[in-house]
């Protein structure tokens, strides 16, 4: 596959681009620039972090699982590219140093893109456009002094990208690919005429199938090009997100309208993980602790996957079978979910050892609602709690037509064991997983007859 990218503002011609060399090997074994780092190779520490920039704006992504395919038709700025042609340095970098943010600085590189990518967006939330950079020595506290220092310096023009300067240049793919259709009707017809290929959308868990797992994906079709699986559309009353949108603009989407949703997505990996995961890619894994289906499935979310020219619809909860198998047939793909307008009854509760970029432990979701103090409807639906994200019959049919209250719901505290039965594994054991999503349900009910429950909310 022949693709043109920018770099650091300049064209780049790449001739039969083999499908997983990642952008990190790339840029520090043929172009020498080894100012972005390899620490973990998975996604998880940022020292990889570049900027990318294609038709929805600037993000900071990491190079490590980033295939170099991907990157067709986008601008690509590594640290070298962060300060000016003259070598003036960007206002980030000005302020790192003012503010003593590194030290032995293996992470400094990765904290300027991420700061400058902010920087040039406007982002004020530092820590979190800044969660997913590990620094072991200097400690964060002087990194956000100087990304507050230089929130008010103008963005250097050298920052702007001109993605209009590349033209086209994708050859036809041969028979075995790597293919790159260009909207949902290409993509049914390659994946039906090669059922047997790995789709990959943002790569955030394929790109580790690669890097840690060793894998050849044999015959590879990418869908980062596919722009109508990216749409966001607004029906009467719900809201239907194409599977190729990235979980970032997911969060932009859902802040107002669902905001216990979009809490949780502010904690699902990283602004790195964020601008590359999709959740059609999350929802197709199949994961048991997945963080997008138990609050979609709460919500009452519906897929549809397509085939050739079929189209199926379901409630999500029943797309999951058991542990690694979904109802998707060979040559189908996930289409689209569509989700309610609004949530106000949705509460939200993401549980793992970290605030932030972890997985979680157990991920409980709970859309209850209520008349006069009495449950009317419960929708209950968790994470991490079997082999499959899952609803609880059992926990719904005891909180229905019950009172809201801690003795209401004592009954359906005791109902859990009916409707899972927990793995023990490094994250929990199984005790541990019952009682977090029992308490889980006595939270949802504080949280929602006025008591004050975040720890984060602690006052004097
Ligand atoms: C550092 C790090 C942190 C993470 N944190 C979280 C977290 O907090 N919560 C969480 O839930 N997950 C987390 N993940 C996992 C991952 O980010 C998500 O599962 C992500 O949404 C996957 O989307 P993707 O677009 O990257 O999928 P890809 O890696 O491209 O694909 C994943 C799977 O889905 C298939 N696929 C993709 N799109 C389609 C489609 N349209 N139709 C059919 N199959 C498809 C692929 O073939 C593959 O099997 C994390 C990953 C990393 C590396
Ligand atoms: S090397 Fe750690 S995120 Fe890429
Ligand atoms: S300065 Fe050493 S890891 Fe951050």
């Amino acid at each position: 596959m022949d693709i043109r990218f920018l770099l650091n503002g300049e064209s780049v011609e790449l001739k039969d681009v083999a499908p997983t060399v990642t952008l990190l090997d790339w840029l520090r074994e043929t172009r020498g620039l080894t100012g972005t780092k390899e620490g973990c190779n998975e996604g998880d520490c940022g020292a990889c972090t570049v900027m990318v920039t294609d038709d929805h704006g600037a993000r900071a992504l990491n190079a490590c699982i980033l295939f170099l395919p991907q990157l067709h038709g986008r601008a690509v700025r590594t640290v070298e590219g962060i300060a000016g042609p003259g070598g003036a340095l960007h206002p980030v970098q000005e302020a790192m140093i003012d503010h003593h943010g590194s030290q032995c600085g293996f992470c400094t590189p990765g904290f300027v893109v991420s700061m400058a990518v902010a920087h040039l967006n406007g982002d004020r939330g530092h820590d979190d456009a800044l969660a997913g950079n590990l620094c072991r020595c200097t400690g964060y506290a002087p990194i956000v002094r100087a990304a507050e220092a230089a929130t008010e310096a103008p963005v250097p023009d050298w920052m702007r990208d001109d993605l209009s300067q590349l033209t086209d240049p994708l050859s036809e793919p041969g028979e075995t690919g790597p293919f790159a259709p260009r909207d949902t009707d290409d993509l049914a017809r390659l994946y039906a005429r090669h059922p047997e290929a790995t789709l990959v959308a943002g790569a955030t868990d394929v790109g580790l199938w690669v890097t840690k797992g060793l894998r050849d994906l044999g015959t590879v079709i990418f869908l980062n090009r596919c722009t109508d699986l990216q749409e966001i559309t607004t029906e009467e009353d719900r809201i239907r997100f194409g599977a190729g949108v990235t979980m970032d603009r997911v969060l932009d989407r859902v802040r107002e309208s669902h905001p216990a949703y979009a809490e949780m997505i502010r904690r699902y990996g990283s602004a790195q993980v964020r601008a590359a995961a999709t959740i059609g890619g999350n929802i197709a894994n199949g994961s048991p602790i997945g963080d997008n289906p138990p609050a979609l499935i709460a919500m009452g979310a519906t897929l549809r996957l397509r085939a050739g020219d079929a189209v199926r619809e379901m409630p999500l909860e029943e797309f999951f079978i058991s542990y690694g198998k979904q109802d998707r047939a060979r040559g189908e793909f996930v289409l689209d979910v569509s989700i309610p307008a609004n949530a106000p009854d949705l509460r939200v509760y993401k549980l793992s050892k970290r605030f932030d970029q972890d997985i979680s432990a157990v991920c409980g979701a709970f859309s209850i609602t209520r008349e006069e103090g009495r449950v009317t409807d419960a929708r209950v639906a968790f994470g991490g709690m079997a082999g499959v994200p899952k609803r609880s019959p059992a926990v719904e049919a005891a909180l229905i037509g019950a009172d809201w209250s801690e003795k209401g719901i004592a009954p359906a505290l005791e109902a859990f064991e009916a409707d899972f039965d927990p793995l023990s594994d490094m994250r929990a054991s199984a005790e541990y997983r019952l009682d977090a999503a029992r308490g889980m349900l006595r939270r949802c009910l504080a949280e929602t007859t006025g008591a004050a429950i975040s720890v984060l909310e602690v006052s004097p």
